[in-house]
C-alpha cells in the first residue's frame, strides 16, 4: 500500500538543501508572522486542497497568531505523555483522527522588494508535518518539526495579492521520531519569513575559527558555496572566502564570549558573521577547549512559555540566558531538539557551552523492548540523517556549540551510527553526544543521566568496569542529573564535589530548566491530565529550576551556590582566608571581594574590601589575612560573611551583583538561659503556667500571653510528601512517601497518658501513633517556666521496629491569623532542607508569612528555613506577637494552611488561607533527595527514628512601633539575583 506524505518515512519533498542560518543580511526579507486564517479539520482528508488556490474565500474562518500552536489558541487540546506515544504504535502510520490545521495568509511584497532575485521562504519550525503551496503551486512537503525548512519561491511572487496557504497535520510518521517527554503541541510554532535572493547571494557557509593555546593565535577560514571575500576589521582580516588566515586573537570561551565581526561578502550580498575563536578536543580522555579542562555547570533546557508553548519570542531567550549567567550556570543542552536559531546567538554573545541535541527520540519503543526503532531501521535512515544535516547546517557557525548530540533516548540502532558518521565527516570541528548507547561506540564522550553517587565516584576513577575498556578512556558527563521536579534536587553538592575530585567527571546538567505548566484559568498552571488526556504523565512535566513563569524556585537559588566559581575555605585559627579561582578560564578581575563580620542577628559590624589579587587564574589559590572578629560579648554569635560580586561592566547583569558567597562561623552560639522556677498552678478552669494557660484534663497549651492558640502545640511528623518523596516506579529504593503513606504517618493519633503536676513543672505524657501499627512515638511534653517565658522541652522516644526515615520530628502550633509576619534569625532568606541549603544563610530574616511559601506547581512540602535561632510571629510589621527560640536551632516553617490541605491539593490554585498561621518547629527534617527521577536522599541526610529531646522557650514580643520596617524580602528564589 502506498502511504500518503505524512505517513511515509520519507523526510519531505520540494524543499532547498539544508544551510547555515542567519539573523539578516543586506538582502531584504519579509516576515510573514503574524494573524493567520485558520481553520481547523479532525482528520487529515477532512476538507480537500481548494483553500490553497487563488481566489479562495477564507473570510468564514478563525485565526491564529504564527508563531503559534492552535492548542494554545483554543482548537483542540494540549496533550502530555512522558515516553508512551498517545496513539498506537504501527510505525509509521498514524491514527485516522490526526487534527489538522490549515493556514492561510495573503501577503504583498514591500515597494522596496527588489524587482530582479529570486525568493526563498523559510519556516523555521512546524510541528508535525506541513504542505505548503504559494498561490496556488504545491511547494512540497516536511517533516522535522524543530528544524528549518526553505523553499525556492521567487518564481511565484507578485507583487501584491500572494496567497501562502499551509496545512500542518499533528501526526505523521515524523512524531515517531519526536517522542520527547514534553506537551505535543502542533501548529507553526516559529517564524515564517520570506528571504529576497539577490543575484550572486550567499548560499551555505561554514566558519572555522580555531584557536592554538600556545601560540595566542586564531585561524579562520570561511567556506562558502559562492566565491566571496571575508573581513574582519579589528583583525586586518581580508580574504578569499575559503582562504586560511591565522592572526593574534582572543580566543571565544563560555566565561569570555569574545566575538569577532565579520562580513562574507559575495557578488549579491553581505552576510554578517560573528565569530569566535576556540578548539574543542578530548585529550587524555578529557574534553578541553583552548587546551584546558572545562567543567559544565549545566541545565537541560526545552523552549517553553506558560501561554505560548514552544512558541518563544526573543525576549523570552534572552531572560533564559540572562538567568542562567546570573545564577552561575555556564551551559545548556538544548533537550531535546534544536532551539530557536535566535537562542544560539545569545549563548555565542553571552557566554554558554552548548550541546545541541538533533530533533530525535524514538523513547516509546521501550514499551515493545525496542522492536520495529526507526533509528536501527534502514528505511528511516534518510529521515535520520535529514535531521542531523539540518541541525548541523543550521547551527554549524555558532561558537558557543561545541558538541553535537544525536538525540535522546532512542535505544541504539544503524540510523545513529550513520547520523554519526555523517556529522564527523562533515564537522571535524566538534564533539558528538549521545546518551543511549552503552558502548559509545559512536561518541567522544560516555554520558549518563541520573547516576548516583558512588557510581559517578567509580566512573571518576575510571573504574567502571562494566562497559567495554574503549569507554573508560572517555570523558563523562552527567547529560541529566538533579531531577527538579518539586521540592529539589537534593544532593548537588555532593555530586559537585566529585566533579571536582575528579578530572573525569566534567560536570553535568540539571534535568531540567522550566517547569512546563500551562496556565489555566482553573488550575492556575496545568500539566497533564488536565485537559482530559487519555493518557498521561500527571506533573512529571513539571521538574524544572524556575517556575512556569520564569521564577527561580530554591532549587535554582542553591544550584547557583553548590556551583559557584570561587571557593573560600576560612582558617580560623591563622585568621586566613584561602580564596581558590574555580573558573575554566577567567581570571578573578571582573570580581570585587568584600569581607564582613556581623555579630549576632546585627547587620554588618565591620566590613571592608578584600584585596584579592585580579590575576589570580584558574585554578589559583590565594591565602589572605582577615582583620580580626570584633570583641564580642559572651551571648553573641559571630559570623565572617565573603562575597565576590561583579565589579566591572557586563553584558549579563548589573554591577555588585553576588556570584559567590561563604559564611563561617566565628564564635559558637551561646547558650539560650533555662526558663525555670516558677510553679505551675491548677484553677477552677486552667493549669497557669507563667505566661501559658492549659486544659487541665488534655495538658494542652491554650493560651500564651493571653493570646487563644487556635492549635495547640504537638507532636507532629507529617509532611506532604513531595515528588521526591514519592520516587518514580522505576527508580530503586523505597519510595518513602508511599511508604510513609501506607504505615499511617498522616494520621497519627496522639493518645493521652498522663497530666502530671509538679513544683516546677507540667509533664504531659503521650504515645505517637498510627493505626493498625504497632509502631509509635513515646512523646513527653515538659512545661516549664520563669515566670514571664515558658518553655517547652519535648522528649521522643520510638517505639517498635521503624523500617522508614520520619518526614519530619517537631511540633506545630496554630496562632490566630494576625500574627502572619514573621522576623527569624537563622538560615534563609529562601527555603531550605537538609539536602537542599546551599543558599542558606543565617541572618536576620522577615517575611510575610505568605511570602514564605514555594509555590510549587503540584503542592507539596515546602517553606521550611533551617538552623533557625529565634523567630517571631508578628501582629504586623512592629507589632506584637510570639517569640520562640530553639535549643538546638530548628526548621521554621509558618503557613496559612495545613499540611494535610497541602496533601490533599492537586494545583495552587486548592490552596486557599485559612484563619490560622501554622506554624512548624522541626528538630529534625528528613532530606530531599532525586528520587523523582534519580537516587534518593544521601544516608546522611536521612532523619531516623531515634531518641530525640529538643526545646523552645516562648515569649512575648513587645511591639517596636519605632522601629523601622526592614526592607521587604524579594521573593523566594531571587534572593540572590
Ligand atoms: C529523562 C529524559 C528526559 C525526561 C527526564 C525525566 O530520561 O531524557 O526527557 O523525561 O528523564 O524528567
Amino acid at each position: 500500500m502506498e502511504l500518503p506524505y505524512l505517513e511515509d518515512v520519507s523526510p519531505g519533498t520540494g524543499s532547498l538543501p539544508p544551510r547555515a542560518w542567519y539573523a539578516r543580511s543586506d538582502a531584504t526579507s519579509l516576515s510573514l508572522n503574524g494573524s493567520w486564517r485558520f481553520r481547523l479539520s479532525p482528520t487529515a482528508d477532512a476538507a480537500d486542497d481548494s483553500f490553497a488556490s487563488d481566489g479562495y474565500d477564507a473570510g468564514a474562518w478563525d485565526t491564529v497568531a504564527v508563531p503559534g500552536h492552535w492548542v494554545m489558541q483554543g482548537h483542540g487540546a494540549p496533550i502530555y505523555t512522558n515516553m508512551v506515544y498517545p496513539f498506537p504504535v504501527d510505525p509509521p502510520r498514524v491514527p485516522t483522527e490526526n487534527p489538522t490545521g490549515d493556514h492561510l495568509r495573503t501577503f504583498d511584497l514591500p515597494d522596496d522588494w527588489p524587482a530582479t532575485g529570486g525568493g526563498t521562504l523559510r519556516f523555521d519550525g512546524v510541528e508535525s508535518c506541513a504542505r505548503v503551496w504559494l498561490n496556488g503551486t504545491e511547494l512540497g512537503e516536511f517533516k522535522g518539526s524543530r528544524l528549518p525548512h526553505e523553499f525556492a519561491v521567487g518564481h511565484l511572487l507578485k507583487p501584491s495579492g500572494n496567497v501562502l496557504a499551509v496545512r500542518v497535520h499533528q501526526w505523521s510518521s515524523g512524531s515517531y521520531l519526536e517522542d520527547q517527554d514534553q506537551w505535543w503541541l502542533p501548529g507553526i510554532f516559529r517564524d515564517v519569513t520570506l528571504l529576497h535572493r539577490p543575484e550572486g547571494c550567499a548560499l551555505d557557509f561554514f566558519t572555522h575559527a580555531s584557536y592554538d593555546h600556545r601560540s595566542g593565535t586564531g585561524t579562520l577560514r570561511v567556506d562558502s558555496d559562492v566565491d566571496g571575500r571575508v573581513t574582519v576589521p579589528e583583525l586586518g582580516v581580508d580574504v578569499a572566502a575559503g582562504e586560511s588566515v591565522t592572526v593574534a586573537v582572543e580566543p571565544w570561551t563560555a566565561e569570555t564570549p569574545r566575538l569577532y565581526d565579520g562580513v562574507l561578502a559575495t557578488a549579491g550580498e553581505r552576510v554578517p558573521l560573528r565569530i569566535g575563536f576556540r578548539t574543542v578536543a578530548v585529550e587524555d580522555g578529557v574534553i578541553k577547549v583552548n587546551g584546558r579542562r572545562i567543567l559544565f555547570r549545566g541545565v537541560n533546557r526545552h523552549e517553553f512559555h506558560p501561554e505560548t508553548g514552544r512558541a518563544l519570542d526573543r525576549d523570552t531567550m534572552r531572560t533564559d540566558v540572562l538567568l542562567m549567567k546570573q545564577h552561575n550556570i555556564n551551559a545548556v543542552r538544548t533537550s531535546h531538539y534544536p532551539p530557536h536559531p535566535a537562542f544560539l546567538d545569545l549563548c555565542d554573545e553571552l557566554g554558554l557551552w552548548v550541546i545541541d541535541e538533533c530533533d530525535l527520540e524514538t523513547h516509546g519503543f521501550t514499551e515493545q523492548g525496542w522492536r520495529d526503532n526507526p533509528v536501527d531501521d534502514d528505511r528511516w535512515t534518510p529521515a535520520l540523517l535529514d535531521r542531523a544535516a539540518r541541525m548541523v547546517e543550521r547551527d554549524k557557525n555558532h561558537a558557543s556549540v561545541i558538541i553535537w548530540s544525536l538525540g535522546n533516548e532512542c535505544g541504539t540502532g544503524r540510523g545513529l551510527t550513520a547520523m554519526a558518521r555523517w556529522i564527523r565527516a562533515r564537522d571535524t570541528g566538534r564533539l558528538i553526544h549521545y546518551e543511549g548507547d552503552p558502548s559509545c561506540a559512536d561518541t567522544d564522550m560516555y554520558s549518563r543521566m541520573y547516576a548516583d553517587h558512588a557510581e559517578v565516584e567509580r566512573i571518576g576513577h575510571r573504574a567502571d568496569t562494566e562497559g567495554p575498556e574503549s569507554r573508560r578512556q572517555l570523558p563523562f558527563i552527567l547529560c541529566e542529573y538533579g531531577h527538579a521536579m518539586g521540592n529539589g534536587p537534593g544532593g548537588l553538592s555532593e555530586y559537585q564535589e566529585l566533579f571536582d575530585a575528579h578530572e573525569r567527571n566534567q560536570g553535568g546538567f540539571i534535568w531540567e530548566w522550566i517547569d512546563h505548566g500551562i496556565k489555566h484559568p482553573e488550575f492556575g498552571y496545568a500539566y497533564g491530565g488536565d485537559f482530559g488526556e487519555e493518557l498521561h504523565d500527571g506533573n512529571f512535566v513539571c521538574d524544572g529550576l524556575v517556575f512556569p513563569d520564569r521564577l527561580p524556585s530554591p532549587g535554582l537559588d542553591a544550584y547557583k551556590r553548590v556551583i559557584q566559581p570561587v571557593r573560600f575555605a576560612y582558617d580560623e585559627d591563622a585568621g586566613t582566608v584561602r580564596i581558590t579561582n574555580l573558573h575554566d578560564f577567567a581570571d578573578l578581575s571582573h570580581l570585587s571581594f568584600e569581607w564582613a563580620y556581623h555579630v549576632d542577628d546585627e547587620a554588618a559590624s565591620e566590613a571592608g574590601e578584600l584585596a584579592v589579587p585580579p590575576g589570580l587564574g584558574p585554578g589559583e589559590s590565594v591565602d589572605l589575612k582577615l582583620p580580626d572578629p570584633p570583641p564580642t560579648s559572651r551571648d553573641a554569635e559571630t559570623f565572617l560573611h565573603l562575597t565576590a560580586m561583579v565589579g566591572v561592566k557586563t553584558n549579563w547583569t548589573k554591577l555588585d551583583h553576588g556570584v559567590a558567597r561563604a559564611q563561617f562561623a566565628v564564635t559558637p552560639r551561646p547558650a539560650v538561659r533555662p526558663a525555670t522556677g516558677e510553679r505551675p498552678s491548677q484553677g477552677a478552669e486552667f493549669i497557669t503556667l507563667g505566661p501559658g494557660t492549659f486544659d487541665p484534663r488534655t495538658g494542652e497549651l491554650r493560651t500564651l500571653n493571653g493570646i487563644p492558640l487556635p492549635g495547640a502545640p504537638r507532636l507532629d511528623i507529617w509532611r506532604a510528601p513531595t515528588d521526591n518523596d514519592n520516587g518514580a516506579s522505576w527508580q530503586g529504593g523505597q519510595r518513602n512517601g508511599l511508604v510513609w503513606r501506607e504505615l499511617g504517618l498522616h494520621r497519627m493519633q496522639h493518645r493521652l497518658d498522663a497530666v502530671e503536676l509538679t513544683d516546677d513543672a507540667l509533664t504531659v505524657r503521650t504515645r505517637v501513633a498510627p493505626a493498625a501499627r504497632d509502631i509509635g512515638l513515646r512523646t513527653v511534653y515538659r512545661w516549664t517556666s520563669d515566670g514571664s517565658q515558658l518553655r517547652l522541652t519535648v522528649s521522643v522516644t520510638p517505639e517498635g521496629e521503624w523500617t522508614v526515615p520520619l518526614p519530619r520530628l517537631g511540633i506545630r502550633l496554630g496562632l490566630p491569623a494576625a500574627y502572619g509576619y514573621a522576623h527569624w534569625f537563622g538560615g534563609g532568606n529562601g527555603e531550605a532542607y537538609p539536602d537542599t541549603a546551599a543558599a542558606s544563610g543565617i541572618g536576620r530574616h522577615f517575611m510575610p508569612v505568605d511570602r514564605m511559601q514555594t509555590p510549587y506547581v503540584r503542592p507539596q512540602e515546602n517553606g521550611a528555613r533551617a538552623d533557625v535561632r529565634w523567630a517571631e510571629l508578628r501582629a504586623g510589621f512592629t507589632g506584637e506577637g510570639v517569640r520562640v527560640v530553639g535549643e538546638p536551632a530548628f526548621w521554621f516553617t509558618a503557613r496559612r494552611w495545613t499540611t494535610e490541605q497541602i496533601d490533599a491539593a492537586a494545583h495552587r490554585t486548592d490552596l486557599t488561607p485559612g484563619d490560622t498561621v501554622w506554624v512548624h518547629l522541626d528538630h529534625g527534617q528528613h532530606g530531599i533527595g532525586s528520587q523523582s527521577c534519580g537516587p534518593g536522599v544521601l544516608p546522611r541526610y536521612e532523619l531516623h527514628a531515634a531518641p530525640a529531646e529538643f526545646a523552645f522557650t516562648f515569649s512575648r514580643r513587645e511591639a517596636t512601633p519605632e522601629e523601622e520596617p526592614p526592607p521587604v524580602a524579594p521573593p523566594p528564589g531571587r534572593s540572590s539575583l
